[in-house]
């Protein structure tokens, strides 16, 4: 039997990319997989591709186009999968765009759309999928759920390029870790992953270079890379994990460690509200010790 026979998963964006790659895994390892993807001729035609490609490989999938971000064409995908396969197991939010600008040149329609695909797409995508789960546990039926989204380093590192996607994919980080606080209680795991890999969105501009495939040997970029650990937070193996963040990429998963504040700087004049003075004193001294400089100019704008 494979690791996810009887469980249907859906995948944002999964026309191309990371997304494609996922979805073939899911199906691979059993799951029956709804393929989203946004609703243009290319775009249309790739995501065709992957229900194929899953298809000729004895996999079953379906493909329900539409805008990841839209609260109308998410209930779709939503109602789609239930109505197509019974049931909905393994939501997998993968989709977005880029487009790049620094903080004092970008204009309200790039920060907007870009925040809206990341963002809201995660959104509405999480709110069908936990809110599925809930109804099914509260009416004491069985439930399996999975949630997995799509964040990046942009999120922990900054991104001096991308403001909008970096704030959206911090947004998610903290919108998945309340999902796991509500969902564990149903045996529902909710994590986040941080993928590296040569896409259309990092195989043009700066990360071109960082992302090229070696002329021979084992491709660390190559989106296929990051789909395991995708299947594996799907499957019942994961179960206990949950709350967490994993930057994956080639060979290599790490955990990110949960942050936790340092020792707190105390008053140094007693109970007292704080001074200049006294913040001065308590910080600088800090500082001058543990300075650790801002980057200076672009960080590299992963993914
Ligand atoms: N490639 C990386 O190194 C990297 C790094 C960090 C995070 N990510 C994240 O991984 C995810 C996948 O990115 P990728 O690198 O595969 O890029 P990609 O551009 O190859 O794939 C993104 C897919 O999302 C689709 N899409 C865009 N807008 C959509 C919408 N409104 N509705 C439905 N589908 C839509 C695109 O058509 C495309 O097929 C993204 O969330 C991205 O931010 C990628």
């Amino acid at each position: 039997m494979a690791e996810l026979d009887g469980k249907v998963a859906i995948v944002t964006g999964a026309g191309r990319g990371l997304g494609r790659e996922e979805a073939i895994d899911l199906a691979a390892n059993g799951a029956r997989v709804v393929i989203n993807e946004i609703d243009r001729p290319e775009a249309k035609q790739a995501a065709e591709q992957t229900v194929d490609d899953i298809k000729a490989a004895g996999g079953e999938a379906t493909l329900v186009l539409g805008d990841c971000a839209s609260t109308d064409d998410a209930q779709r995908l939503f109602e789609t999968t239930i109505k197509t396969y019974g049931d909905m197991n393994i939501m997998v939010n993968n989709a977005g765009f880029v487009r790049d600008k620094t903080i004092f040149s970008m204009d309200d329609e790039e920060f907007d759309s870009v925040v809206r695909v990341h963002l809201r797409g995660h959104f509405v995508n999480m709110r069908n999928a936990t809110a599925y789960w809930r109804g099914k546990a509260k009416s004491g039926e069985q439930v399996y759920g999975r949630l997995i989204s799509t964040s990046s380093e942009a999120a922990i590192y900054g991104s001096a390029g991308q403001p909008n996607y970096a704030a959206a994919k911090a947004g998610i980080v903290a919108m998945t870790m309340g999902a796991a606080q509500l969902m564990i209680k149903y045996g529902i795991t909710c994590n986040v992953i941080m993928p590296r890999a040569a896409t259309d969105m990092t195989m043009q501009g700066p990360t071109a270079a960082m992302f090229q495939a070696p002329d021979s040997g084992f491709h660390q970029f190559d989106p296929a890379n990051v789909a395991p650990l995708v299947t594996y937070l799907s499957s019942p193996r994961s179960s206990h994990i949950a709350g967490e963040v994993f930057i994956a990429w080639g060979n290599q998963v790490s955990v990110l460690k949960r942050p936790e504040p340092l020792d707190p700087h105390v008053n140094p004049d007693g109970e007292s509200r704080w001074t200049l003075d006294g913040l001065d004193r308590s910080l600088s001294t800090y500082f001058d010790e543990n300075h650790v400089p801002v980057r200076d100019g672009y960080s590299l704008p992963i993914g």
